[in-house]
């Protein structure tokens, strides 16, 4: 008898009562978390995040009433990791735009329900020879009242290699013309939107119009202050030293197509990432990890 990927997956992962695996009809296969603190679903394709919401609380996460889950295709809202590079590649534009690591499925290779309530769940991207870059990945997500994500990027060759790469986390926010955004005050930032020029970030981001920047040498800590939803949403980081703020607004939601009705008013991409100036030199070898805690408090 020869077993799906479903039903693999089921029977290795049978033991832990957490989770629960489905697959659509057009084979993509979801991981379902529910444990004491929260719930979670995770697609294996790009080990994506979709949603994350502690017990009794709002979502945290934010995905697109039109966002589509199909094969090779990016999905609108969620987590998506961009990796082994951020945004267009530095010199081959037929490479596709935040990596290949979004589009491609991850294998579950672990998952343990931790004593203190939390469940845990270990993803693994393996190096190919027929890949741009000689790098193997492992995302660590642990699901509780906190949303904890390390991703570990390893150089598999005997040559440095640059990485640049982003947790492109889209927010729930009551509403985004109400929120501040506090920690980036005195940061410089590339504005994506006017030719790349830079400028310093006074007073707390506010937005009001087409947000897409670039903000580098940020804190450890970056805050959403949210009246709508009357909470506070914390991004604590490690080892990432630029944050992109994005919000398309109303033409470019129009031209995405994917964004649902004025969606752009009720999400925010904060990403802890490294770009720009901060890309990362991985020696042959090396391991880089990137690390992002999403934790909510009141306002
Ligand atoms: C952000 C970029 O990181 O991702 C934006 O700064 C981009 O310029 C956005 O529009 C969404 O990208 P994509 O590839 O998911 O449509």
């Amino acid at each position: 008898m020869t077993y799906s990927k479903l039903n693999t997956l089921q029977q290795q992962f049978s033991n832990c009562s957490d989770i629960t695996f489905t697959e659509s009809d057009n084979g993509m296969i979801i991981i379902h978390i529910k444990n004491k603190q929260a719930s979670a679903s995770i697609c294996l394709q790009g080990a994506h995040i979709l949603t994350f919401q502690p017990n009794n609380q709002e979502p945290v996460i934010w995905l697109s009433e039109e966002a589509k889950l199909a094969p090779g295709k990016s999905i609108r809202g969620g987590v998506p990791i961009c990796w082994p590079w951020f945004g267009a590649h530095s010199s081959d534009s037929s490479l596709p735009t935040h990596g290949y690591a979004r589009t491609t499925d991850w294998q579950l290779i672990q998952v343990q329900s931790l004593t203190d309530g939390r469940t845990q769940l270990e993803f693994e991207f393996s190096y190919s020879p027929t890949l741009p870059l000689p790098l193997s990945a492992r995302y660590i997500v642990t699901i509780g009242t906190e949303l904890d994500l390390k991703l570990i990027s390893t150089n598999v060759s005997d040559t440095t290699i640059q990485l640049s790469n982003a947790l492109h986390t889209y927010f729930q926010v009551g509403d985004v013309r109400d929120i501040r955004i506090h920690g980036l005050d005195g940061c410089e930032y590339i504005d994506t939107l006017v030719q790349n020029t830079r400028h310093t970030q006074d007073a707390a981001v506010i937005i009001d119009q087409e947000v897409d920047r670039i903000y580098l040498n940020t804190p450890r800590v970056i805050e959403i202050r949210d009246p709508g939803l009357n909470r506070r949403l914390c991004i604590h980081s490690r080892n990432s030293h630029s944050a992109i703020v994005w919000n398309p607004w109303i033409a470019k939601s129009e031209r995405m197509g994917d964004l649902g009705k004025d969606g752009y008013l009720n999400m925010l991409c904060i990403e802890t990432a490294n770009a720009a100036d901060d890309t990362v030199t991985l020696a042959p070898k090396a391991q880089h990890q990137l690390s992002a805690i999403y934790s909510i408090a009141s306002l």
